[in-house]
């Protein structure tokens, strides 16, 4: 998609470097990152420079292309590859990528590896812009029956960023936006601003002003009010793990915002790619929640008059804060998936019927 009219995915290889766009600047700054180490790999999964499930699987892959480069020693790239699995406790995402690689390497003769490497890593980022161009198209329908009822605007609610910055291109949540847009559907976007990190409102909203897509951003707690007036047709979200009975873990207030939709029957639909769903674990309770620094609550970064990026506290200082990032939305309040294979039900049965 485009920054400043100019095309972008968020993560490429040249000359031997990982090249990503810094999501901690973004809106203010637009800075290209180089990863030149797994270590480096890994930091920016740890601090966020990249995050989406889909992108830090990708960040995952290439950091193993760039631990073969500093060392091909066997032991080297299963410590890096298992580093990089704990990098984020959450997205599937990140042990799914560093499984596919290693089982593809596995048994491979040492003067293949790196090439060997480097190309799956390229097919796995290939295949989300595929997947989320799908999911778009997927999604496409629903926006477009809701136009076709309401021969109206369509009032779209997203909490998050599961845009094209979360994954290679396209975005999940937001691919069927883009798609709508494209066929000339009038969408207009309520952007949860997603504290503590706002990703809503430094990511989504951002990505939909360089596309042309209008869009407000609401503070976390406005999704409620705005459905009690029918101002919200439909909530789309990303998933960083999918069960394969329907739950879906996601950003943290997903699920107040799903509990809200379905009081005032609100379709909540959650996009996805096949790489998010978690086929293994069967009780949401088993999936390890994030739980990252409390100073991401307490203080907040933005820019003053002088345009200089500054970071300020904005708590009582003896306050204790709790960060947990995510929360899992029970299948029961998810209206429909919608895949890259198509829409289905949020249970075992709908996900299998398509994928297995
Ligand atoms: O903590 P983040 O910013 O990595 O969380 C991202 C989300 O929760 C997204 O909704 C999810 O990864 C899906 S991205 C297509």
């Amino acid at each position: 998609m485009r920054i400043e009219g100019k095309e972008y995915r968020t993560i490429w290889y040249e000359n031997n470097i990982v090249k990503i766009i810094d999501q901690t600047k973004l809106p203010h700054q637009f800075i290209i990152k180089e990863l030149k180490t797994v270590k480096d790999s890994i930091n920016a999964i740890k601090t966020m420079e990249v995050r989406g499930a889909p992108l830090i699987g990708a960040t995952a892959a290439y950091g193993i292309v760039l631990a073969i480069q500093e060392n091909s020693n066997f032991e080297f790239i299963k410590k890096s590859s298992e580093d990089l699995i704990n990098s984020r406790p959450t997205a599937i995402n990140l042990k799914w990528a560093v499984d596919r690689i290693m089982k593809k390497i596995s048994g491979i003769n040492s003067d293949q590896i790196l090439e060997v490497t480097l190309n799956e890593a390229k097919e796995i980022c290939n295949e989300d812009e595929k997947f989320c161009e799908n999911i778009g198209l997927n999604g496409l329908e629903i926006i477009e029956e809701i136009y076709n009822k309401k021969k109206d605007t369509v009032n779209i609610l997203t909490h998050c960023n599961a845009g094209w910055l979360a994954t290679i291109n396209w975005g999940t949540a937001t691919s069927p936006i883009y798609h709508a847009k494209k066929k000339g559907i009038p969408v207009h976007v309520w952007v949860d601003e997603t504290r503590p990190r706002n990703q809503g409102a430094n990511l989504t909203s951002y990505e939909l002003n360089e596309e042309g897509i209008e869009n407000t951003i609401i503070a976390d707690n406005t999704g409620g009010i705005l459905m009690q007036r029918g101002e919200v047709d439909m909530c789309i979200v990303g998933t960083d793990r999918t069960l394969a009975n329907g739950d879906v873990c996601n950003k943290i207030g997903t699920y107040l915002k799903a509990l809200a939709a379905y009081d005032n029957n609100i379709p909540f639909y959650v996009a996805l790619p096949s790489s998010t769903i978690d086929w293994d674990l069967k009780d949401f309770r088993q999936i390890p929640i994030e739980e990252r620094n409390s100073e991401e609550l307490s203080h907040i970064e933005g820019v003053d008059k002088d345009g200089e990026l500054k970071k300020v506290l904005i708590y009582p200082s003896k306050s204790k804060a709790m960060n947990l990032a995510f929360d899992i939305t029970p299948a029961k309040y998810v209206t429909k998936l919608i895949t890259e294979k198509g829409i289905c039900d949020a249970s075992e049965e709908g996900l299998k019927n398509l994928f297995k």
